[in-house]
């Protein structure tokens, strides 16, 4: 089932190996140079999507310095020449755009979050977010979605894993805000979520692809359960996302103590089996048997190798045959 192609919105991929989005903190001055160009160009042969990096939407949630930007219009001619590169190698090429809100760092601009809390033991309190935050975050992810759609990436995906900002929202950890967006209902925890996707579709046109990382379970006493996934997986259907793109929540992207290939995969099995959308699969994996046995078993429609094609650029080729 690897080597299937596949179609996410109108976009057709040549196989099921994404390489998923890894910082590598060494943007300059926001935009990709020479360098992380090259690197790109290097793992898309034979890789059907490759996910950037995540960006910064607006600089007040910045992740941390080196980090990407897709927060003006003055990276858009950088972006250009990654896009074309990534292309020409025939793999498809999302950007992700994220806001870190309380673990912003590395702009000097105060950190926003939904309730003020802090997010694991790396960041300060942050300050709570006003309904017009609220707003203007929105209003940041579509003007980015747009700078990407103009820098010719095939499509965008929305971060809301890992304790960023939406990440924030979702978990009832750090969302104790009380209005329209609380942390009491999947209807408030999800409720920016949800106004993004359709803001962002009805910018970006029907056809334009759109991912959603969602972080579907935080693995910590009092956050957000995989009980709530076949729910919230068609809320975010519902809203425009064209594929879910599964990792963990608060607990980042390792699950402490499991190294069984895919450990995510009891988070995806619920997600799919609820939507019509493809879902995307990614922690553990290194193998091409590993990757081929998951989506046999039905946990996946896509995998995502992260590690193993940054230490082999020629992960995919070698897997593909
Ligand atoms: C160095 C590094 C940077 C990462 N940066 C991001 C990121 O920018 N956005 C994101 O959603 N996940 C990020 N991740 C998580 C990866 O996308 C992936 O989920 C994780 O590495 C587990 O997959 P793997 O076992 O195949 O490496 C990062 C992981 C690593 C190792």
């Amino acid at each position: 089932m690897l080597k299937e192609t596949i179609t996410v919105n109108h976009l057709k991929l040549r196989n099921r190996i994404v390489m998923p989005p890894m910082a590598t903190g060494k943007a300059d001055h926001g935009a990709p140079d020479d360098s992380l160009i090259s690197y790109y160009a290097a793992r898309a042969d034979a890789t059907a999507l490759i996910i950037v990096e995540h960006a910064y939407i607006s600089p007040e949630g910045m992740a941390h310095e080196k980090q990407l930007s897709m927060a003006d219009d003055s990276v858009i001619p950088a972006y250009t020449k990654l896009t074309a590169a990534v292309r020409e190698r025939g793999a498809a090429i999302f950007a992700q755009l994220n806001h870190a809100g309380a673990r912003s760092k590395g702009s000097g601009l105060p950190a926003i979050s939904p309730s003020g809390i802090p997010v694991r033991d790396d960041t300060a309190e942050a300050v709570p977010m006003t309904l017009d935050d609220i707003a203007h975050v929105t209003e940041c992810f579509v003007a980015a979605a747009l700078r990407a759609k103009a820098a010719g990436f095939d499509g965008v995906e929305i971060h809301s894993a890992h304790g960023y900002l939406l990440n924030q929202f979702y978990s009832p950890l750090t969302n104790h805000r009380t209005d329209a967006y609380n942390g009491q209902t999947l209807d408030g925890r999800t409720r920016l979520h949800r106004e993004i996707l359709q803001a962002v579709r009805a910018a970006v046109g029907k056809d334009y692809p759109i991912a959603i990382r969602f972080g579907a379970c935080d693995y910590m006493e009092g956050g957000s359960l995989k009980e709530d996934i076949p729910e919230v997986s068609r809320l975010f259907a519902e809203a425009g996302a064209d594929l879910l793109d599964i990792s963990g929540g608060l607990c980042g992207f390792v699950l402490n103590g499991i190294s069984q290939p895919g450990w995510f995969s009891e988070l995806s099995r619920p997600a799919k089996e609820n939507v019509q959308i493809p879902v995307l699969l990614t922690g553990g994996i290194s193998t091409a048997d590993e990757a081929e046995q998951l989506l046999q078993d039905g946990a996946a429609d896509l995998i995502g190798v992260g590690r193993a094609m940054l230490q082999n650029p020629d992960w995919s080729v070698q897997a593909i045959g």
